[in-house]
């Protein structure tokens, strides 16, 4: 397959989650369904064989490195952060980049048939996929930002850190000082304005948050985007984590799996690839799975893969404040 003529040029991308946004305030007004404005109209024909392994630039082109991300870091006094937002696995589908400093991401002990409790660090690994540094202690996770309920994105769907609760959190009756159930937890939550789903980012993968005043309308969580580094420390995206849960707009498969081995091996119909990029392939990436990090050749990792080589895609990391200022 030609995947070159499914590149889109970057305002071409920009219209599209710009028509998505204003199309999710007129329906919020007119209550209808969001799925069919935030969702392409061409899904069912295939752009990609498999995930691609996606380089992470800014707008300029410049790789962007673990500690360009670091000094964005939320904390539990964060009042204020800059949603960080690239597209992957398709170009038209928005990620969270979220650092989190004081806080390490790891593997829940509970599967997702038990429900969604919360993680205990401990002497847990990392969770598969995302950047620790051990040193500053802080968690590098990359998250779908399409809500798993109908699929509002950024900035509706949006991460609020610990000390900023939105007023539409208010209203549910969430306080900063809250006990029990209106205890805005310490590391807060992304939040959907749409309909006021609600997911743990330091929960990992499986985020969905129902521990507060109001239920989420959203019935699985925020997909977690796999993350690698080269020996330059620059940042990777190569898949979805598929023991957690898969992009609602990929279900393909008789039941509507959300979970499982066989989200591996989805192909990605529908939408737009993201672009190819000039640069070499890294020979070597280093990633977290299991107990300890994995350093490998990409061709490992069972991106996509063209006469058996690793294809370099890129992906462009867009701020509403902060580094990389851009629209999404
Ligand atoms: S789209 Fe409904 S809560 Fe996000």
């Amino acid at each position: 397959m030609d995947k070159s003529k499914n590149n889109i040029p970057e305002p071409e991308r920009r219209a599209f989650l710009k028509g998505a946004g204003l199309s999710v305030a007129a329906l919020m007004v007119g209550g209808l369904s969001l799925e069919r404005y935030a969702v392409p109209k061409d899904r069912s024909v295939p752009v990609m064989d498999n995930f691609p392994l996606a380089i992470l630039e800014d707008p300029s082109g410049t790789p962007i490195t673990v500690s360009d991300v670091e000094k964005y870091a939320a904390s539990t006094t964060t009042k204020t952060s800059p949603i960080l937002v690239f597209n992957y696995p398709l170009q038209d589908e928005p990620t969270f980049l979220l650092a989190l400093k004081g806080v390490k991401i790891t593997t829940p002990k509970t599967s997702p048939s038990s429900g969604f409790g919360a993680v205990s660090a401990g002497s847990n690994a990392p969770m598969d996929g995302i950047i620790y540094d051990s040193t500053h202690n802080i968690s590098i996770i990359a998250l779908s930002g399409i809500c798993q309920h109908l699929g509002c994105v950024p900035p509706f769907l949006d991460y609020h850190p610990g000390q900023n609760v939105p007023f539409e959190s208010e209203l549910i009756g969430y306080k900063l000082n809250g006990t029990g159930a209106t205890k805005w937890p310490d590391y807060g939550l992304i939040y959907c304005k749409c309909h006021g789903s609600q997911f743990n980012p330091v929960w990992g993968g499986r985020n969905l948050y129902n521990n507060g005043p109001a239920a989420s309308p959203a019935n699985h969580s925020l997909p977690q985007i796999l993350l690698a580094t080269d020996s330059s420390n620059h940042i990777y995206a190569y898949g979805i984590n598929s023991s957690n849960a898969v992009i609602r707009t990929h279900l393909k498969y008789p039941g509507g799996e959300t979970y499982g081995s066989q989200v591996k091996s989805e192909d990605l119909t529908g939408g737009t690839s993201v672009v190819k990029s000039s640069r070499s392939t890294p020979t070597t990436l280093t990633y977290f799975k299991g107990t300890s990090p994995i350093s490998s050749g990409p061709s490992t990792l069972g991106v996509n893969q063209v006469s058996n080589s690793v294809v370099l895609y890129k992906t462009t990391v867009v701020s509403n404040s902060g580094p990389w200022k851009g629209t999404f």
